[in-house]
């Protein structure tokens, strides 16, 4: 039995998941086609040709998924709408068929006395959007806010709490810097324009948001950056990174302004995309909380074979690492929300952990059953760590563990498995796995102990 941590009365436990990576459906009910079909379709582009065309469908398939969230005993479950079932061409009126799914799913949440909390943009731009430059061109930024204002419109009377944009500096380093993932840009420091308009949007939505009486929130990839040794060189380095990796997107919401990159050769201007009043309009609506996801920290020296740019990754040694090959490194996390709360001080809102986890390569045993220990090991150093960050002072709110369901793991296809559920992807059976138990008995615990 896990045993209860000391967390904050009220402190919610949740899942998540993405549109992409869990539905399915990419043909159905008028949905349009998004930049990661394209993607997917591109020889080479992810691991042995897989796509999420099926998914887990999740599309069909949703009241068992619901189900099993229940079993959980969730307080939240955080989901990502996908903006081409809503405008299958980017533009236009709402498309009613997909709005009806989220509708649907929704209530079902709220059936099972679930919150929903949806993000906005989960990566998969329509793809008719791309045709016209994606998010390197600006106007993505205001055909955003539009897309939000449908939704929200529609679910904003059940729907309290909204996550703008997940990861923008994961989508602007892999889609349009290093072309990894979809748009599949490879433009090195030309994809800071990416960067701009992601937050531009995030500021736009956030108003539409706002106006509505709605919360609002953005999912930030954060990593603690350590330099691999004392000396000057690296430390510059992991300075640098830090700008880019944690600042880049956080700072313009929190403090109004851009970090320095001068170290990129990049002046405030972000490559000529920022305008007169833009930064006071990304910071103009305060976040009522960071979506903070944790993987694993990060470890920066100075640059030696990346010509260009002012830092070289250096690998972390001596710890575990997961199927993925990441770092499992638990007090990273204590680490990156501490440093959080002495960077941004009163500015830095209440925290949620809006992701975290592992991927392990599980299969079912003969007997139909699947273990797990490694992933219950990694959530487990996870959750000491927040609950040191706590006792530190730091204000965190909840924690959503990465995912309910082994899903489509992007460029990895269906190799990576994150999830507390396993997922046969020939049958689309779902097999709860021992952390799926062990996730379920500590929410009760910490029910129990709270309710006392
Ligand atoms: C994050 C993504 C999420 C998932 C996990 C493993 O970067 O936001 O969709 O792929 O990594």
């Amino acid at each position: 039995m896990p045993q209860p941590l000391d967390l904050p009365q009220g402190f919610r436990w949740g899942v998540s998941t993405a549109a992409y990576q869990i539905e399915g459906a990419v043909d159905e009910d008028g949905r349009g086609p998004s930049i990661w079909d394209t993607f997917a379709a591109r020889p080479g582009a992810v691991r042995d040709g897989h796509t999420g065309a099926v998914a887990c469908d999740h599309y069909h398939r949703y009241p068992e998924d619901v189900a099993l969230m229940k079993g959980l005993g969730l307080d939240g479950y955080r989901f990502s709408i996908a903006w081409p079932r809503i405008r299958p061409t980017g533009a236009g009126p709402a498309n009613p068929a997909g709005l009806a799914f989220y509708d649907r799913l929704v209530d079902a949440l709220l059936t099972a006395g679930i919150t929903p909390l949806p993000t906005l943009f989960h990566w998969d731009l329509p793809q008719a959007l791309e045709d016209a430059d994606g998010w390197l061109n600006r106007d993505t930024a205001y055909r955003f806010a539009e897309y939000t204002a449908l939704v929200a419109d529609r679910l904003g009377d059940r729907v309290p709490a909204w996550i703008t944009l997940n990861e923008p500096f994961v989508h602007m380093v892999y889609g349009y810097a290093m072309g990894i993932h979809a748009p599949g840009r490879a433009l090195m420091l030309d994809a800071l324009p990416a960067a701009h308009h992601q937050l531009l949007g995030h500021g736009l939505a956030a108003a539409v948001l706002r106006e509505r009486g709605l919360d609002v929130t953005i999912a930030n990839n954060l990593t603690p950056v350590r330099p691999a040794s004392s000396s000057e060189a690296d430390q510059a380095a992991a300075t640098a990174y830090d700008a880019l990796h944690n600042r880049l997107f956080t700072d313009p919401i929190l403090l109004g302004h851009y970090p320095d990159l001068s170290a990129f050769g990049v002046g405030p201007d972000l490559g000529g995309s920022v305008r007169d009043g833009d930064l006071k309009l990304i910071a103009a609506t305060p976040l009522d909380g960071l979506g903070v996801n944790y993987y694993n920290p990060t470890r920066i020296a100075a640059p030696t074979d990346h010509p260009g740019l002012p830092f070289a990754e250096a690998p972390i040694e001596g710890v575990p690492r997961t199927a993925f090959d990441w770092p499992v490194v638990p007090d990273g996390l204590r680490e990156l929300l501490t440093g959080l709360r002495d960077r941004y001080g009163a500015a830095l809102p209440p925290v949620t952990i809006t992701e975290n986890g592992c991927s392990v390569a599980d299969e079912p045993a003969a007997d139909g059953t699947v273990s797990d220990p490694d992933r219950i090991a990694y959530l487990a150093g996870h959750l000491d760590a927040l609950a040191a960050a706590v006792a530190e002072g730091v204000d965190v709110r909840g924690y959503f563990t990465w995912s309910l369901l082994d899903n489509f793991e992007w460029a990895e296809g269906y190799h990576q498995r994150f999830g507390l559920v396993h997922v046969d992807f020939e049958t689309q059976r779902r097999t709860p796995k021992a952390s799926y138990a062990w996730y379920r008995d500590l929410i009760r615990a910490h029910r129990a102990l709270q309710e006392r």
